[in-house]
């Protein structure tokens, strides 16, 4: 006898007209989601995928991992999808940031050091960062809409004491005139989704005010096909906008790993400040292997 699980009409109405040439029959519709794996276009599984994927980086972690997620209060605020490890709710932002902290802090000490962070979105990493480090100074350089939302932010989740050591700097009205020396800066994903112009000024910056530079971008452009099935979302996530800015626009496939390390050499020099700059380390930043991490010291 089968469960009502089993006496699904869809999937009976399916298997009468299978034919094993039918196009696509193992990426969608009612066999595919009954006996291969589930389709990602449908937006429940969407979430399966994420939290999944979650699950398995939290289960790879190394357990001393578990100090630095309890060191950050307020992880979770904001309501991110989270899941369960280390007897903590855990989101993909923070198990990003910590990550990216764990590369840094492997080569660079951040003891009493002014970090300077470009582009850093709602501050995630600002947070982690001052959070898990005695950090003398955080300048956070924004655009001005998003450093509405990294203040607010950023004073919600942090004591007085440490969201006063931040200074929110306007990209557009006031870094012209900034000229502070800083230890290290930092950028991740986002000098790919700037003018190239505007990338080489904030490099020759760093170039003249930095010691370290750790940067974290997309290897080049991929183009949403890869990722898309519906045709009408390529216009809405304005794809010509997005090829078409950052210093590298070559596009290249997703989902193709060996691709991906052929443009790394590419990416690094083209990310370096300048030829007094060495590369003391760089990594593929799991789990986005298109984006690479590298940190770069001033020789000087
Ligand atoms: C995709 S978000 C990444 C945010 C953050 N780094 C993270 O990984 O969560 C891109 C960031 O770049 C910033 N941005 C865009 N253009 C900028 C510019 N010209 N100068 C400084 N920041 C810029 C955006 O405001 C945003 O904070």
């Amino acid at each position: 006898m089968r469960s009502d699980l089993w006496s699904d009409e869809d999937f009976q109405k399916e298997s009468d007209k299978f034919n094993v040439n039918l196009s696509n029959w193992r990426k969608e519709g009612r066999i595919a989601s009954m006996l291969c794996v589930r389709n990602p276009d449908n937006e429940n599984n969407g979430r399966r995928y994420l939290l999944t994927l979650l699950m398995d980086l939290l289960y790879l972690s190394e357990p001393t991992d578990k100090d630095l997620y309890h060191k950050i209060n307020n992880r979770n605020f904001g309501n991110p999808y989270v899941v369960k490890h280390f007897d903590t709710e855990i989101d993909y932002d923070y198990y990003y940031s910590i990550q990216e902290y764990k590369t840094l802090k492997a080569h660079v000490s951040l003891e009493k050091k002014t970090v300077l962070e470009i582009g850093a979105g709602y501050g995630r990493f600002c947070h982690s960062i001052l959070s898990l480090e005695t950090i003398e100074k955080y300048i956070i350089v924004d655009l001005p809409e998003t450093l509405c939302i990294s203040k607010i932010y950023l004073k919600a989740v942090l004591s007085e004491e440490l969201f006063g050591k931040i200074t929110f700097v306007d990209a557009l009205n006031e870094f012209s005139f900034f000229s502070e020396d800083v230890d290290i800066v930092i950028n991740v994903a986002s000098m790919n989704e700037m003018l190239a112009e505007v990338v080489n000024s904030y490099l020759k910056w760093i170039d003249e005010h930095s010691k370290y530079f750790y940067g974290i971008n997309p290897v080049g452009k991929y183009h949403p096909s890869g990722i898309y099935q519906n045709k009408n979302c390529f216009e809405e996530f304005n794809v010509k906008n997005a090829v078409n800015v950052g210093p590298i626009q070559e596009v290249f496939d997703l989902w193709d790993y060996e691709t991906i390390k052929k443009l790394v050499p590419r990416y690094i020099d083209v990310y370096k400040p300048s030829d007094k700059w060495e590369v003391i380390h760089h990594e593929s930043s799991l789990p986005w292997l298109s984006l690479h991490r590298v940190i770069y010291r001033n020789r000087k």
